[in-house]
């Protein structure tokens, strides 16, 4: 048969297009599966239960005792929990996993299933993070059911598998890393967590395009999915929850890798923040909210003559469609011409933007390049700018403006229509505008 890696979708023979997710070139051939296989983990048939006698029970979570970590689990881990923590290759994920289970070992039992590294790899590892080895066992086991025996007879608590790919489950048919055994294998896990009561993090790779690789089907299986990622950013690694059954969603956490493993970065305000001071044009600070945070970033802009006959436009850590949408708004509304320019446009730091808030920003220091004036010093600017050249609302606005006043910033430009849902007495000069063009009137007057 061949399968579709993204969906699971089924087919005879080798298609380019999956019928099913529209993905392309993701067939590959896999041995059909047997439909006897029902893992059995455990034999105990799972009697109705009174909904309210459940409720009563006292559920604990348990504090990992990595403050940012603990906070996107939404309070701690639960009983039973299956975690999939996805990230690109070198990104971290092995480190991440052991300080987790360095913790982990305080609390309870903890396996470290090295199926990647062995034994002495992750020791060496262990050894420069400074982990503590009271309680932390590690296996270099790829076969899960000689995992599960372990689970049964030594009593773990908690168990990490390093990774999914290169795990596999002799009850299911295919090649390790191949669509069948990893959906097998998690499904595998998730029975041994669920039945078992152990809390179990299993690590994914990510492929090219950015989605873990093997079935889309994996995602749906565990109860959080958490992505690690962040090699462009220096030395900070941001860990995502894209999904949590038992907690929020989009929220971030922030960690920065140093030799002696991961530390958590609790003030993320000005951290992508380089020249706060010293202003000069085309640069311009905004504040954009990631997952749950704001952050305080800049943008820098570049606008010089074209020397050929097509100018460029190119744009590094903003979307691109969304910036080329702005030139028209100034070039339209503000009667500002930039067709014999080349645009420039950077996120220092490194971060990817997404946040609509970052417009006026963007708009701000493409034209404070233009007119090669800088903007009025320890400003910020937040507003989304629509299509007419309106400023529109952002959501969060007290959020961002905290963050603004703990950045010890004076002025803070924001939309008219935010002004309303300002909810206490900020010590710095709040300015709201209506348009485009007033904004840039007063700000270059
Ligand atoms: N001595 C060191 N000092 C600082 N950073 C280090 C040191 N050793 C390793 N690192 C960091 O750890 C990263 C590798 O971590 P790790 O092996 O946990 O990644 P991974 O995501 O598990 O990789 P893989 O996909 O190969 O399993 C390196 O990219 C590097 O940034
Ligand atoms: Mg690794």
């Amino acid at each position: 048969m061949f399968c579709c890696s993204n969906c699971g979708y089924k087919s005879v023979k080798w298609l380019g297009k999956c019928p099913f997710c529209q993905g392309w070139e993701s067939f590959c051939e896999e041995a059909e599966i047997s439909s006897s296989v029902g893992v059995v983990v455990t034999k105990e048939k799972a009697a109705p239960q009174l909904l309210k006698d459940i409720v009563h029970t006292d559920y604990k979570r348990i504090n990992v005792g990595i403050d940012e970590f603990d906070r996107i689990l939404g309070g701690g881990l639960v009983t039973g929990e299956i975690i999939l923590l996805g990230g690109e290759p070198g990104v971290g994920k092995s480190t991440l996993l052991l300080e987790i289970s360095s913790k982990l070992s305080k609390v309870g039992k903890t396996l470290y299933v090295s199926a990647e590294e062995s034994a002495q790899q992750v020791g060496l590892r262990a050894k420069r993070l400074d982990a503590n080895l009271n309680n932390l066992y590690v296996v270099g086991e790829d076969n899960l059911q000689t995992i599960f025996g372990y689970i049964k007879d030594d009593g773990f608590k908690f168990i990490m598998v390093d990774s999914i790919q290169v795990v596999y489950c002799p009850l299911y048919e295919g090649v390790k890393g191949s669509v069948s055994q990893i959906r097998g294998s998690a499904d595998y896990l998730t029975q041994i967590a669920k039945f078992h009561g152990v809390v179990i993090i299993i690590v994914g790779h990510v492929t090219k395009d950015g989605s873990i690789a093997g079935p889309k089907l994996l995602e749906h299986i565990v109860d959080c999915v958490f992505y690690f990622e962040g090699e462009n950013l220096s030395n900070y690694r941001i860990l995502r929850a894209m999904k949590n059954r038992f907690g929020p969603t989009g929220d971030i956490a922030v960690f920065e890798m140093n030799s002696k493993g991961l530390k958590e970065v609790k003030r993320t305000t000005d951290l992508f923040l380089p020249h706060k001071e010293a202003a000069v044009s085309g640069s311009c600070v905004v504040c954009v909210i990631e997952g749950l945070r704001p952050i305080l970033i800049e943008l820098q802009s570049l606008v010089s003559k074209a020397n050929f006959g097509t100018v460029r436009r190119r744009s590094i850590g903003f979307d691109f469609n969304r910036s080329s949408l702005l030139i028209a708004i100034i070039e339209k509304r503000l009667k500002i011409s930039l067709s014999s320019e080349d645009v420039f446009l950077n996120v220092a730091g490194g971060l990817r933007v997404v946040d609509p808030a970052a417009d006026l920003g963007v708009v701000m220091a493409i034209i404070s390049s233009c007119k090669d004036k800088e903007l009025p010093a320890s400003s910020v600017f937040i507003a989304e700018v629509g299509l007419a050249g309106e400023l529109r609302k952002v959501n969060n606005i007290n959020l961002r403006l905290k963050s603004v006043e703990r950045g010890g910033f004076k002025n803070c430009f924001i939309p008219e229509s935010n002004l309303k849902e300002i909810d206490s007495n900020f010590k710095f000069n709040i300015v709201g505008f209506s348009s485009l063009k007033d904004v840039v009137e007063d700000v270059f007057k």
